[in-house]
């Protein structure tokens, strides 16, 4: 007899977000009959841990999706291209967190505090946005709504975990070899980050901007329904290990007090603001919670009607594991999984 609940499997559950998305499916209490956490031959015969009990990882074949009705794909671009179709063909719905199909006109790309009615029209594949994409339209869809936006700028602080496991233990052997006055190893960034912030987040691209500037555009325009939305990313790695921030102005259609736009901020849904510009939020305060923070809103004068924010979250779980875990209840609540 089948259990009540869902079949849910994990794809990359032995990652950074992959770990962070069993905690959300446990913490949400997302009805879960069966979890099958996915990885590669590396993690074969290891186990992780599912509601107190120590579950088998198993090796991602052709064959992993039979029986499956949700799969959280968080393994990498290549490994969503080749896999992600297999588990629809299986009967699954896919929420894929990777690059991989975020731009394809038939894959929704939700935020689902902004833009929650692309869920009812996919093919299977629901795309999980950028992590400071994500971030950054939670926070700018209220003050869309209110005065329309006309141009963003935005620039981030982004941490080690963006980049995975491979790139939080990089920052930690650097930081302890620096300290120690020994050789410093760099494989996952592509220089230093101990003691430094880097400028370069994903390949340069032929323009100068870096891939993962060009996600924050395009990702954007696309949550947000705006094609033309003039945007301008400049993407940091900092040297924090989870929690992304990011400095944003924007410029608006109409006028917007400060007071009215924190009033606007604050009825937003997924969203705390701390009105009080000296009690900022900080990476550090964000790490394991699910909303997005928002601070220092203030007046931009170099332009007319402009604001300035500044917005941080954990990027694990906003960022990826809480908003797929969202998705995933929004299609439930809709009897979309079956
Ligand atoms: N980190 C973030 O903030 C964030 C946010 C949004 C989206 N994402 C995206 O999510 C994906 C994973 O990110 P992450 O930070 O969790 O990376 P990670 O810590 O490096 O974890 C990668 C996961 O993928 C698995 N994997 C790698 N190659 C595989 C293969 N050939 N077959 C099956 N599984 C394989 C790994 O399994 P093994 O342990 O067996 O190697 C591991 O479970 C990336 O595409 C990333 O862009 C990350």
């Amino acid at each position: 007899m089948k259990q009540s609940g869902l079949v849910v499997a994990i794809v990359g559950a032995t990652g950074a977000v992959g770990e962070e998305m069993r905690t959300v499916l446990a913490e949400h209490r997302f009805p879960v009959s069966r979890l099958i956490p996915l990885a590669s031959e590396r993690s074969a015969g290891t186990h992780i841990e599912w509601r107190g009990e120590q579950v088998p990882v198993e090796v991602l074949d052709d064959d992993a999706f039979e029986g499956v009705d949700l799969a959280l794909f968080s393994a990498g671009a290549s490994i969503s291209e080749r896999y992600a179709p297999k588990a629809v063909a299986a009967g699954a719905v896919v929420v894929d967190n990777t690059r991989a199909f975020r731009m394809h006109p038939e894959v929704p790309l939700v935020v689902p505090e902004v833009n929650p009615e692309a869920l009812a029209d996919h093919n299977g594949i629901i795309a999980n946005p950028n992590c400071s994409t994500i971030q950054m339209v939670a926070a700018l869809q209220p003050l869309h709504a209110v005065a329309g936006l006309k141009r963003v700028v935005v620039s981030t602080y982004q941490s080690a975990s963006g980049a995975g496991r491979d790139a939080m233990d990089e920052l930690r052997d650097q930081t302890v070899a620096l300290l120690n006055f020994a050789e410093i190893k760099t494989d996952v960034f592509p220089r230093r980050l101990a003691f430094d912030v880097l400028p370069h987040i994903d390949r340069f691209e032929d323009d100068g901007y870096t891939r993962e500037e060009h996600k924050m555009v395009n990702e954007t325009r696309k949550i947000m329904g705006l094609p033309d939305l003039p945007v301008c990313a400049t993407c940091v790695r900092v040297p924090v290990f989870i929690g992304h921030a990011c400095s944003i102005n924007v410029e608006l259609q109409r006028p917007l007090d400060v007071e009215a736009a924190l009033d606007a901020l604050e009825a937003a849904p997924g969203l705390i603001v701390q009105r009080d510009s000296s009690s900022y939020p900080t990476a550090a305060d964000c790490v394991g919670q699910d909303p997005v923070y928002v601070g220092r809103v203030r007046r931009d004068p170099s332009v007319e009607h402009g604001l300035v924010l500044w917005v941080v979250a954990d990027n694990l779980r906003k960022g990826a594991a809480t908003n797929s875990v969202q998705i995933a209840e929004a299609l439930h609540a809709a009897g979309a999984l079956a």
